[in-house]
């Protein structure tokens, strides 16, 4: 299995792609840490520990990070209700806590531990990993790339906006990160809004008859909702699509570019741009998804939860 570090904001996706990480064979997660963004960062690791437990991973390390971006105030999403995971009645309140150390100090140690580089995926704002790349500088070699799903790029479809909301909720961050020469795939709503839960996918997760694919279809009611009225298309699953690349990664076609993130744009603020052509003549610091197999995510996913 690959070994990866897990950091996010749940958040509804966020939280299916918890699952998929505890579910497939082909990954272990030896952390996870948390992020604002979705919701305040009390209620996005009370949201980890809530369904790391549910789902049987409740001896998953879990350390808190970030409480706001690093050199912004604090924007929250709006897409997953006050809590971060509104919609969820069958999910108890977590009785395991965190590890009781900041996120970037956890991280900082995991990766000194480990044997050779690993994956980190990232799903949130990347405050925490800006933070550890200034902090804790030593260990990045140990750090074989990171997974992202933030920034949008090539806008092929009429409902995407220019910033994406983890880009633009920390840009400072994600410029630390695009500086510091790790190895970095975005994972960007080019992709991720062509993983759309509509009908015929509803019908496929009503199928799953669990315990756990119940808890899903609740989530997935509820941050449908929010979709529907300020995009009419179905839930997203940005961060489940960057989790799913641990396990398979032709899922997505990626391509490198330099990118920059803009930091002070008054309608681009936050928006990430890929020098496709070279223009500005810097090599490039990341590689970027621009292709997607949308069915044959979904059918990973199914038989993660059916299983
Ligand atoms: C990203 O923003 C959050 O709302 C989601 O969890 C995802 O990580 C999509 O723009
Ligand atoms: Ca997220």
């Amino acid at each position: 299995a690959t070994r990866i570090l897990y950091d996010c904001d749940p958040g509804h996706d966020d939280a299916i792609a918890l699952v998929m990480a505890h579910r497939s064979p082909a990954v272990e997660m030896i952390g996870v840490t948390t992020t604002c963004g979705n919701a305040e960062i009390e209620k996005t690791t009370s949201n980890a520990l809530r369904i790391l437990e549910f789902i049987g991973a409740g001896d998953v390390p879990v350390a808190e990070g970030c409480h706001r971006p690093l050199a912004r105030p604090l924007v929250l999403g709006t897409a997953d209700g006050p809590s971060g995971l509104e919609g969820s009645p069958y999910l108890p309140q977590a009785t395991i806590t965190t590890v009781g150390r900041h996120a970037v100090d956890f991280l900082a140690d995991a990766l000194a531990a480990e044997a050779g580089p690993i994956t980190i995926v990232a799903t949130g704002p990347l405050s925490n990993l800006g933070l550890l790349i200034l902090k804790h500088r030593a260990v990045l070699p140990k750090i074989k790339e990171i997974i992202w799903m933030g920034g949008v790029f090539y806008r092929k479809s009429e409902i995407i906006t220019p910033t994406e909301f983890n880009a633009f909720c920390d840009p400072e961050a994600l410029k630390i990160v695009l500086d510091s020469g790790v190895k970095l795939k975005m994972v960007g709503l080019d992709v991720t809004m062509q993983v759309l839960v509509e009908e015929p996918q509803y019908a496929e997760f009503r199928k799953i008859d669990t315990q756990l694919g119940k808890v899903v279809v609740d989530w997935l009611l509820f941050y449908e909702k929010l979709h529907r009225n300020s995009m009419g298309v179905g839930g997203a699953l940005h961060d489940p699509l960057a989790l799913a690349l641990v396990i398979d990664p032709t899922l997505v076609r990626f391509r490198p570019a330099h990118i920059g993130v803009d930091l002070r744009g008054s309608y681009t603020f936050g928006a990430t741009v890929a020098d496709f052509w070279n223009e500005r003549g810097e090599a490039p610091n990341a590689e970027i998804a621009y292709e997607v197999d949308a069915d044959r995510f979904f059918d990973l996913l199914y038989a993660l939860l059916r299983d």
